[in-house]
């Protein structure tokens, strides 16, 4: 038991795994991290130059740790068998069919991952639940160690992870909490001890919380739905907004300076996206359901409603604002990653957006900075369950053309717009705010249309230029009595 080094093992080199593993190494020389995923691809990335996630500052991490005390294997099973900590990241995506399908967690992977544990381990070791699973998850992955454990004690903790995309480096490097779950009895705290000791190498012990672990799997769902419930209160807000004559940024605003609500995620949107709000609000749902308690399902329920009824809201304001038809006109589609400063395009309400635009009938020309071509036409030609699970993990659809005629992808602004009707901002892009909007506006098809989804741009300025802006929780007026056109119907 006196072995010199302490060995982690991170099984999923997803967007969670890989940066988290990748910062632990960094910040602990002393200790050895294996990161292991069944995709070869995705570990081919990893040790190669082009990452498979595009995060800011995290090839800097890997190319200081990696080959010292940071590697990226396939071999699971090694690694698995020869680690001390074992911190389990694998994708929890939505169910696709069976009981609770469009709600439950799918908890395949994390099955398959814990019995291949359960498999090869031949020494005691500590089980980490980092992705985001439903409460009790702890309890069916002890029952499945405990079915075959062969004398061999596991301590399941979970730690999950508050990390954002696009920020994740930051995040992990300065955690504004660290959050601990762990069984109530000694071992349970020796194992979370253990994990303490872990972070005690770069975050302040006042910063690590510890709780049992059913509070510490119940609080990361529900801190991804009060942050997305306030995405869809100031969503909702922005359409009484738009009916009434205030400014959503105004309101925002007022609001952010009451300490009670302070001032973050208060920006209203085209919708929230990403893998984790949907996702861990259909969880809690299911979780209050099976639970008898159909008010608070209720409750949380209307948060993803609202956010469907941004998206359907944005496309509607497009089609009407064209003089209700967009068939056979060019829109241009600037963003489609759910944020900016990430390729994810895991639920990003752009999807929704264009897959209603294309069933208008327009011919859309997107463009984004860091999504590829290949992966817009997979989320636009993928069915919402399909979408919501792994690209590698899913057979390539056999058609390549399912319904995308009408889709190009440009290789930037200026093209996307060229010949356009209109253009629609859906991810914040800090690019998008240096277009030469004069030079779009000049080689565009009159009257000219600006949707902004996410209120990024001048509008007084667009509006001076010539074009027609329509941008989220701004008054319509107040466009219309500007506009070129003031016949427009609403
Ligand atoms: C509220 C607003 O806070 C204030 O800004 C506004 O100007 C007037 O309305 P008030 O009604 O005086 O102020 O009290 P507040 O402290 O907000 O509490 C309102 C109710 O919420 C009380 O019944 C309080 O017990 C309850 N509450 C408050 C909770 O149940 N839980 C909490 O965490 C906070
Ligand atoms: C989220 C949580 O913030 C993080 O704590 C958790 O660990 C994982 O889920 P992430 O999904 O990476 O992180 O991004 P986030 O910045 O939370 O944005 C989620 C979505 O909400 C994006 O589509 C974003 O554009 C949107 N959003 C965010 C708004 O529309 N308005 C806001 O004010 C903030
Ligand atoms: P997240 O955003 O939660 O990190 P990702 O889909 O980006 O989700 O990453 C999850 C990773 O877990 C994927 O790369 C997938 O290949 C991997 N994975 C899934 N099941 C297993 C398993 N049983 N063993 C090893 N890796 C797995």
């Amino acid at each position: 038991n006196q072995r010199k080094m302490v060995k982690l093992c991170g099984i999923g080199a997803g967007y969670v795994g890989g940066p988290t593993m990748a910062v632990i190494a960094l910040k602990c020389p002393s200790i050895e991290v294996a990161v292991v995923d069944i995709s070869q691809s995705r570990i081919s990335a990893w040790n190669s130059d082009k990452l498979p996630i595009y995060e800011p500052g995290l090839e800097n991490v890997v190319k200081q740790c990696r080959g010292k005390n940071l590697i990226f294997s396939t071999d699971v099973e090694r690694h698995v068998q020869e680690a001390d900590i074992i911190f389990v990241s694998v994708n929890t995506p939505t169910k696709a069919r069976g009981l609770g399908a469009g709600k439950a967690a799918d908890l395949t992977y994390w099955e398959s991952a814990a019995r291949m544990i359960a498999d090869v381990c031949t020494s005691d070791k500590i089980v980490v639940e980092k992705s985001t699973v439903p409460v009790r998850t702890a309890e069916a992955i002890e029952q499945i160690l405990a079915h075959k454990s062969k004398g061999i004690k596991y301590q399941i903790l979970s730690n999950p992870e508050f990390l954002s995309e696009g920020t994740a480096v930051q995040d992990l490097l300065e955690p504004d909490r660290v959050l601990i779950g762990g069984n109530e009895g000694p071992e349970g705290q020796e194992a979370i001890k253990k994990l303490k000791d872990i972070y005690a190498h770069w975050v302040s012990e006042d910063k690590i919380i510890t709780t049992n672990i059913w509070s510490a799997e119940l609080s990361k769902l529900a801190d991804n739905a009060f942050l997305a419930q306030r995405i869809s209160s100031i969503n909702a807000m922005s359409a009484l907004c738009e009916a009434t004559g205030a400014q959503v940024s105004q309101v925002s605003l007022a609001l952010s300076k009451n300490p009670k609500i302070g001032p973050r995620f208060l920006n209203a949107s085209v919708g929230f996206g990403g893998s984790c709000f949907q996702k861990d609000i259909l969880n809690l749902v299911y979780i209050c359901e099976c639970n008898g308690l159909v008010e608070v399902a209720n409750y949380w329920k209307q948060v993803i409603k609202v956010n469907d009824y941004q998206k359907s809201r944005f496309v509607q304001r497009v089609v009407s604002s064209m003089f209700n038809t967009v068939s056979g006109k060019k829109i241009a589609v600037l963003g489609f990653a759910f944020k900016k400063d990430t390729s994810d395009t895991r639920k990003t309400p752009a999807i929704d957006v264009c897959k209603g635009l294309l069933g208008d009938d327009a011919c859309l020309s997107i463009y984004d900075p860091r999504v590829s071509a290949d992966q817009i036409k997979k989320d636009l030609s993928m069915n919402n369950v399909q979408w919501d699970h792994p690209i590698h993990l899913q057979p390539l659809s056999s058609s390549s053309s399912n319904g995308l005629e009408h889709v190009d992808i440009a290789e930037d602004a200026y093209e996307a717009t060229k010949d356009a009707h209109g253009i629609c901002i859906l991810t914040e892009w800090d690019e998008f705010k240096g277009i030469d909007f004069q030079r779009v506006f000049d080689d565009m098809q009159k009257p000219a249309f600006v949707f902004d989804g996410r209120n990024i741009l001048d509008v007084g300025k667009l509006r001076e230029i010539g074009f027609i802006v329509y941008s989220i929780g701004s008054p319509v007026e107040q466009w219309l009595n500007n506009s070129v056109n003031s016949a427009v119907p609403f």
